[in-house]
């Protein structure tokens, strides 16, 4: 069972398509990239799959359960994460109270009954924790604004973290990095817990290919190709696209 489902997704903005008839299925634990040219359609894919833009047509399964018509907070709540392009971190705060303030927004939303009685080290043990899993560990009491961009994109994937995401959404979790940044960053994507399912958009080709299990190709909005890196990587309209821009 997939557990997350797309059924003929689609997108416009005006006259354009920006997804087009997308269906894609991916598998708990799986490592998804979703790759292609500039203005492809891939944040937008995004953007419907979080609840941010509703689609003009198809649909969204979560487990199998339709979410189609659930805005984004009804989403995150039923797991799926992700991360924004632009900053939200509070960069007063230090790496420590960011995270802190994730993790008591997840209990706050928890029903009261759900709720488990968390005591001070219980709380203290899991904000250790997420800043240990992003490679923090040695930044708690610095303020995220004094952090380098590279450890504001880690602290960023904490914070989404701390929600418990069961599919987290990365775009473009390496943009705007150096080449050490960037090796950082994929080794930290690499050792994440493999009970929460990654869907990556990547435009580093040897980053998509150190981290995805498959990897989906969209072109105009639409799904050129779908398969395993060694498919979509001989694939000749895959080929034809990107030798096509270079
Ligand atoms: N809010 C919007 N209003 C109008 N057009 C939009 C809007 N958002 C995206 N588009 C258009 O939809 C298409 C897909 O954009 P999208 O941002 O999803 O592409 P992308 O694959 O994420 O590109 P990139 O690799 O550059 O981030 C583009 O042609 C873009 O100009
Ligand atoms: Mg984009």
């Amino acid at each position: 069972m997939s557990i997350l489902r797309t059924e003929r997704l689609s997108r416009n903005f005006g006259g354009l398509m920006a997804v087009n008839n997308v269906s894609i299925a991916v598998e708990a634990g799986e490592r998804r990239a979703i790759i292609g040219p500039n203005g492809a359609g891939k944040t937008t894919f995004f953007n419907l799959l979080s609840g941010e833009l509703r689609p003009l047509s198809g649909h969204i399964f979560l487990d199998e359960r339709e979410i189609t018509p659930l805005p984004p907070h009804q989403r995150a709540r039923l797991g799926i994460g992700r991360t924004f392009q632009r900053n939200n971190l509070f960069l007063g705060l230090t790496v420590y109270e960011n995270i802190q303030l994730a993790v008591q927004q997840r209990l706050g939303l928890a029903s009261r009954w759900l709720r488990p009685a968390r005591t001070f080290e219980d709380l203290d043990r899991e904000v250790v924790g997420l800043a240990t899993t992003l490679g923090l560990e040695g930044r708690l009491f610095e303020p995220a604004g004094s952090l380098s961009y590279g450890e504001q994109r880690q602290l960023e994937i904490a914070l989404a973290l701390a929600m418990r995401p069961r599919v987290l959404l990365l775009d473009e979790p390496t943009a705007g990095m150096s080449p050490a940044e960037t090796a950082k960053m994929v080794q930290m994507i690499a050792g994440l817990p493999r009970d929460v399912t990654l869907l990556i958009i990547e435009h580093d080709m040897d980053v998509v290919f150190s981290l995805a299990d498959r990897i989906t190709v969209l072109h105009y909005g639409q799904v050129i190709a779908d398969g395993v890196p060694e498919e979509v990587k001989g694939n000749p309209k895959v080929l034809e696209v990107y030798l096509g821009e270079a």
